[in-house]
């Protein structure tokens, strides 16, 4: 039976973003969390490094804010940087609160009580862990206390489809809940809510190597785009510089927390090679460390580059990262005595659905957070470990106008069911795998840490045919989650082709060999692409 809810607040995704805002809404509100998978996989679970903010007596709000905006390379929105940083230590106290447990440290030697670690771009220790599991300690911590509360009903294995709006024409245009797929009865259920909330997470799987786990397919932004919201610097895809080399390990990152604590990069040879680079070296920023690699690799026809921490003591090594010590040695690498195969892989969306401060989009009534937002903060280069913060802040802002607009917002009227009168099952399922991997292919290929005119051209027919295709097949066939999965997929890869035409330079985590300089005059702004059915809001 296809099934019809309401609630007070429908949130999708329960990564760092959605449960925190889950969990900080009162008790008398009435949530929906839904995730596509089990409550806790994301991208949030596998974090490594650790959360940014100022809580040493050494640092400060404005060197916090200052590095995020020299490795935004001059396009971060500064007014959001400060907000973010100055909201940060009050986040990390409300994981304390809620029981997340990280590395202490002697008082004596770190004045926060806590082991604070370093990254790439980073000026001062400020990256509060737990060991090298953070994301686990963070998710599996909101995860339990959201077990717990009554007022949240938690939806697992159940995947949106689109969100359902008003009509455009309207001048009140609001969104008012969604279509989800329940994928273990394979109906199409309708949500109904006063508020909604996109915390989908980053959209990394759209590439052939990336950090991400399998639910990066960058729904939130899909459906925000279909449904008329804005989306900003979708170029602007970071690469993780190490990523485990090894043909049996998927997608394992080698935290950048590694080279914090003094790991170097080499050539097979022996030979480090980030002093040639850039004079942070190994901690330069980000899309720094992965173009050189990138450049090394081709420059020498050598499939990895190597990291090389076994110049420390093998027990510190061990204590401080004892994920990647274990998950190496499994593949017969002893990251105490031999040096680690890494290559870069997508691992961050820095853009995304436009928000403002209160981490409202264009729609009324729908929201987004986390990674499947862009609030300006990360520019064209995101910093390290400023992301769960980011989740963190938007989750409170989030949070508290939620509760503001709620008592103004009546309940929406039921929308209409899901009609699936025109299709039938598909007898081609390998239509659907053999595009995906099509398009994570020539995304790698054209789309990735170098890019040109003539690449982008080439991804841009091909992303165009895929489309049509996907199109026809979403249009005559009963939905699953891997066409859905792919028809976001392909809007995403569509989003990010198209921006990174517009920007005719190169900037930050943008490389191309068409337009190698920074043009600080005409193209210092964000790339927004608009789609055909926006309409401004009417508050604004
Ligand atoms: P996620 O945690 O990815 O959660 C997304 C949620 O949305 C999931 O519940 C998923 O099921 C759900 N979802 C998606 N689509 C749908 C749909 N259509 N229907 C229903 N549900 C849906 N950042 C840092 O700041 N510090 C770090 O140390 C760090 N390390 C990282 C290490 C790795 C390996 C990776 C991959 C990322 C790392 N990042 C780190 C980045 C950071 O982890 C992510 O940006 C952040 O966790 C994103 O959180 P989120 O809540 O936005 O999304
Ligand atoms: C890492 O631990 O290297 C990842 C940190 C991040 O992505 O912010």
């Amino acid at each position: 039976m296809k099934k019809n809810y309401l609630h007070d607040v429908l949130i999708i995704g329960s990564g760092a973003a959605g449960l925190s805002l889950a969990l900080r809404l009162p008790s008398d509100i009435h949530i929906a969390v839904i995730a596509k998978r089990n409550l806790n996989e994301g991208s949030t679970l596998y974090a490594q490094g650790g959360i940014s903010a100022v809580l040493d007596k050494q640092d400060s709000v404005a060197s916090h804010v200052a590095d995020t905006l020299a490795a935004g390379a001059g396009l971060c929105d500064e007014k959001t940087v400060r907000l973010v940083v100055e909201n940060g230590p009050k986040n990390i106290h409300w994981l304390l609160k809620e029981g997340v447990q990280f590395t202490q440290e002697d008082s004596a030697i770190s004045s926060s009580g806590f082991h604070l670690t370093r990254e790439g771009g980073h000026s001062h220790r400020r990256v509060i862990h737990a060991a090298d599991s953070t994301g686990y300690s963070v998710e599996t911590t909101l995860e339990q206390q959201a077990r717990s509360r009554e007022n949240i009903t938690l939806y697992e294995h159940h995947i949106a489809i689109d969100l359902i709006t008003s009509k455009q024409d309207n001048p009140t245009n609001r969104c008012t809940g969604a279509y989800i797929l329940n994928l273990e009865t394979e109906h199409v259920e309708t949500f109904n809510a006063r508020i909604v909330v996109l915390a989908t997470g980053g959209a990394s799987k759209v590439y052939l190597y990336t950090s991400n786990p399998d639910v990066a397919t960058g729904d939130g932004i899909a459906m925000a785009w279909r449904a008329g919201c804005r989306i900003a610097n979708m170029e602007f895809i970071q690469f993780h510089p190490t990523c485990l080399y090894h043909p049996k390990a998927k997608s394992f990152l080698i935290t950048e927390a590694l080279r914090g604590e003094g790991a170097y990069l080499k050539r097979p040879d022996g030979s480090r090679f980030m002093p040639d680079y850039d004079e942070r070296t190994e901690l330069a920023p980000r899309d720094i460390v992965a173009h050189a690699i990138d450049h090394e690799m081709k420059r020498l026809g050598i499939e990895c580059v190597y990291l090389d921490i076994t110049h420390k003591p093998a027990e510190f090594i061990q204590e401080h990262f004892p994920t990647v010590y274990s998950r190496c040695l499994k593949f017969g690498i002893d990251i105490t005595r031999e040096p680690i195969p890494v290559v870069p892989a997508a691992h961050y969306t820095c853009g995304g659905v436009i928000t403002d401060h209160r981490a409202q989009t264009d729609i009324n009534g729908l929201y987004a957070i986390g990674e499947t937002a862009y609030t300006g903060l990360h520019g064209a280069n995101r910093m390290a470990s400023n992301s769960l913060l980011e989740c963190l802040v938007f989750g409170q802002l989030a949070c508290e106008d939620i509760q503001q607009v709620l008592a103004e917002t009546p309940a929406p009227p039921p929308a209409a069911k899901w009609d699936e009168s025109r299709v039938t099952d598909s007898d081609e399922e390998v239509v659907v795998s053999h595009n995906w991997e099509e398009l994570r292919h020539f995304m790698w290929d054209y789309v990735g840490i170098v890019r040109s005119n003539k690449r982008l051209e080439r991804a841009k027919r091909r992303v165009n045919l895929l489309r049509h295709e996907i199109r026809w097949y979403y249009d005559n066939f009963r939905v699953t989650n891997d066409l859905l999965e792919l028809r976001n997929l392909v809007d995403v890869a569509d989003l990010i082709i198209r921006s990174a035409q517009r920007r005719r330079e190169s900037r930050g985590l943008h490389y191309t060999i068409d337009f190698p300089q920074t043009d600080d005059v005409t193209q210092k702004k964000p790339t927004i692409l608009i789609p055909d059915n926006y309409s401004p809001r009417l508050s604004d």
